[in-house]
């Protein structure tokens, strides 16, 4: 089997391995063929997000992946390639500190069955970096908190014991909430079913409740009231 892999130029590996994951046929490339090939990894089974690239410009778990005949593997876009496969996610990671995506004053409330189901989903983020690479607003606004560090909020914002729930809201109105286009590029590259476009939607409607609107709509004198209904 033949692939290409996107390192300073495309280099082009022939393989005799059938049926194998990405990361099977990058291990035995490096091993049997190429050592200077660099790429990521850790658990090998989807838990530690650290293998993601993009096949055929699409992002994946190079662990998960079912490598096909003729696939181009490349690096994640819009963060610093540093070698190969391996790219700089810090940036993106500091997005979650710029956020405030963690939890603060945590009340005494015990937390109902419903209320751990509500934000389970968004704890299973493995820090994988797709959605990042699939955003085409990070893509053009380095400043945009973007995906996942916007579904880190909603997990805390929706958690019955997070006292600093306005605190919250009011950090991702800029370059936030409102600057995402919820064209649903991260959800589907998520590989642990997290919609972070649904995260944002939510997270609208806890803006609008604190008296927040769409910059968008202010700019034809509309917009949304406090109690999130449409006033034009
Ligand atoms: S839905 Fe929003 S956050 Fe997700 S990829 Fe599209 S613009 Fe980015
Ligand atoms: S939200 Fe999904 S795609 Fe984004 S970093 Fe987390 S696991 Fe990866
Ligand atoms: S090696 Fe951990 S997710 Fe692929």
């Amino acid at each position: 089997m033949k692939i290409k892999i996107q390192r300073e130029e495309v280099t082009e590996y022939e393989v005799a391995l059938e049926n194998a994951t990405l990361l099977e046929l990058l291990n035995e490339i490096k091993t049997k063929q190429d050592a200077t090939l660099t790429y990521s990894s850790g658990c090998r089974s989807s838990v530690c997000g650290s293998c993601s690239v993009r096949v055929n410009g699409k992002e994946v778990l190079a662990c998960g992946y079912k490598v096909q005949e003729g696939d181009l593997v490349e690096p994640l876009q819009n963060v610093s390639v540093l070698r190969d496969l391996v790219v700089d996610m810090e940036r993106a990671y500091e997005f979650n500190q710029k956020a405030k995506a963690w939890q603060t004053n945590e009340s005494n409330i015990a937390l109902t069955q419903e209320d751990e189901k509500r934000n389970e989903v968004q704890s299973d983020c493995i820090l994988c970096g797709s959605c990042y690479s699939a955003c085409p607003v990070y893509a053009v606004n380095e400043e945009f908190l973007g995906p996942f560090a916007l579904t880190r909020v909603w997990r805390y914002v929706s958690d019955a014991r997070e006292a600093g729930v306005s605190a919250k809201i009011d950090t991702i109105q800029t370059n936030g909430v409102w600057d995402c286009t919820l064209c649903s590029a991260c959800t589907v590259v998520c590989p642990q079913g997290i919609s972070s476009k649904a995260d944002i939607e939510k997270l609208r409607s806890k803006s609008a409740i604190q008296g927040y609107s769409d910059p968008s709509f202010a700019n034809f004198g509309g917009g949304f009231g406090f109690d999130g209904s449409p006033s034009f």
